[in-house]
């Protein structure tokens, strides 16, 4: 058996006559954070439902904290906690009694349940909101309880999809910050994200992959280095074609995207020098990121 909480080996899954999850592989070792980024309809929430023995592979392994998914996954799951995408708290109820249901679900003593929701609350940043209903939760709020709730049986291993899609900016600080701390306790976590700085500020390490496939795997910063290896230049403008006839000799490469042409460049000065004092256009210098490995593998951006 090896060290790995998660492993899939050339899993596939079909719907309709369509793979949408096609010969994936990667593996998760005790205590990283691991992430799966990708576009809109990538595979990312069918990939958790496999690992999480709701939808049956139609080819490969996957294996959970040691258990053959999915027959073990019942098993498994005792050791899990799950943020789904959507959350599924239940609206008629209070924060607390939400922790107190799900305490339920997994079997444990009522006191028991109750002896935990303090540290829960204190945790989730809501315990001036025991007592609220659930509408009344912002967003952010609704999320981090989400969050908590998936703790309650004190999970070796969390899994998160997309945690802080359709948050405000402070309540995604928020939430980082959550997740770092749950790290820093030793958890492994594997999320899904379409947010590039998540990824880069939470993983260890990640996959990229598009239309159930993977196209590039590696820790942010190596992926990064390895694919890009410079800095770039955005330049926001009408004629983006023209200004790369333009600006391209200047450029190792050039990228056209929407309106946005992306000049991929070791030195920069020389396209500074020609973009200087024009009227209508505006440009940012700033260093590579995941969001242009993305760009450089597939042609275009991740948000679709
Ligand atoms: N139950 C289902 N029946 C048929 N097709 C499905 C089903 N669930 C997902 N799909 C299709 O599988 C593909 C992958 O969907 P999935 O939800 O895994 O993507 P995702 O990466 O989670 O996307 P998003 O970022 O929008 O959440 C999509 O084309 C989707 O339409
Ligand atoms: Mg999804």
């Amino acid at each position: 058996m090896s060290n790995n909480t998660i492993e899939f080996r050339d899993v596939v899954k079909y719907y309709s006559d369509k793979a949408v999850v096609d010969g994936l592989s990667f593996h998760v070792p005790a205590g990283e954070c691991f992430g799966l980024l990708g576009p809109n309809g990538a595979g990312k929430t069918t990939t958790l439902k496999m690992l999480l023995g709701l939808v049956e592979p139609d080819a490969g392994s996957i294996a959970l904290c040691g258990y053959a998914i999915p027959s073990g996954a019942r098993f498994a799951r005792q050791r899990v906690g799950v943020v789904p995408q959507f959350d599924n708290l239940d609206p008629d109820f209070s924060v607390r009694e939400n922790l107190l249901v799900f305490g339920r679900y997994y079997g444990l003593s009522a006191s028991k349940t109750r002896a935990m929701v303090p540290e829960l609350l204190e945790f989730a940043r809501l315990e001036s909101k025991a007592d609220a209903r659930v509408g009344e939760l912002s967003g952010g709020m609704k999320r981090r309880l989400t969050l908590a709730r998936s703790l309650i049986n004190d999970p070796a291993v969390l899994i998160l999809d997309e945690p802080t899609t359709g948050l405000d900016p402070q309540a995604r600080h928020l939430i980082w910050d959550r997740l770092r701390s749950l790290l820093a306790r030793g958890k492994t976590i594997l999320l899904t994200t379409h947010f590039m700085e998540e990824a880069e500020r939470l993983c260890d390490r990640l996959c990229i992959i598009e239309e159930g496939r993977k196209i590039a795997e590696g820790a942010p910063r190596e992926l990064v280095a390895q694919e890009i290896g410079c800095d770039v230049i955005e330049v926001y403008g009408p004629a983006p074609t023209a200004l790369r006839d333009e600006l391209a000799p200047f450029a190792t490469r050039t990228e056209i995207s929407g309106e946005t042409l992306f000049c991929y460049v070791r030195d920069a000065e020389p396209i500074h020098a020609r973009l200087a004092g024009r009227t209508g256009l505006r440009y940012v210098h700033r260093p590579a990121n995941l969001e242009d490995v993305f760009l450089r593998l597939t042609g275009r951006e991740m948000q679709d």
